[in-house]
């Protein structure tokens, strides 16, 4: 039973993930593809980069989210978060 709960627990966060990086990846690279000389995802791990925390991070999503005029509910916004928590900063 515990094994069951935590296969259930892993494969939601993992379908969590997928969905934030399918969220992200259709909304919010185009305009950084602009601004990266076409390698978007490069924005989050260059020695430049501005966002320093995981409140830093929410606070930058929720911006380029009206940014990117998305209207995500808060639960899409966190998938996008995590993913890119999980993926790129790792806070
Ligand atoms: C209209 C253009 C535009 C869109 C669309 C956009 N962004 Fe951004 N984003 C920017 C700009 C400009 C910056 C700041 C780049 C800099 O600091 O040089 C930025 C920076 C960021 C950063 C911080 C990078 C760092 O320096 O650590 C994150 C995170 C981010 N965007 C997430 C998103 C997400 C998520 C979406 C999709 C909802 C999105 N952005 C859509 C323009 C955009």
């Amino acid at each position: 039973m515990r094994y069951l709960v935590a296969m259930i627990f892993l494969t939601v966060s993992a379908m969590a993930l997928a969905q934030g990086k399918q969220l992200h990846d259709n909304n919010c690279m185009q305009c950084h593809a602009s601004l990266t000389d076409g390698k978007p995802n490069s924005l989050y791990t260059r020695d430049k980069r501005g966002v320093k925390s995981l409140e830093g991070l929410n606070k930058r999503v929720a911006n380029c989210a009206i940014a990117a005029d998305v209207n995500w509910t808060k639960e899409q916004q966190n998938q996008v978060v995590d993913y890119l928590n999980s993926q790129f900063y790792k806070f």
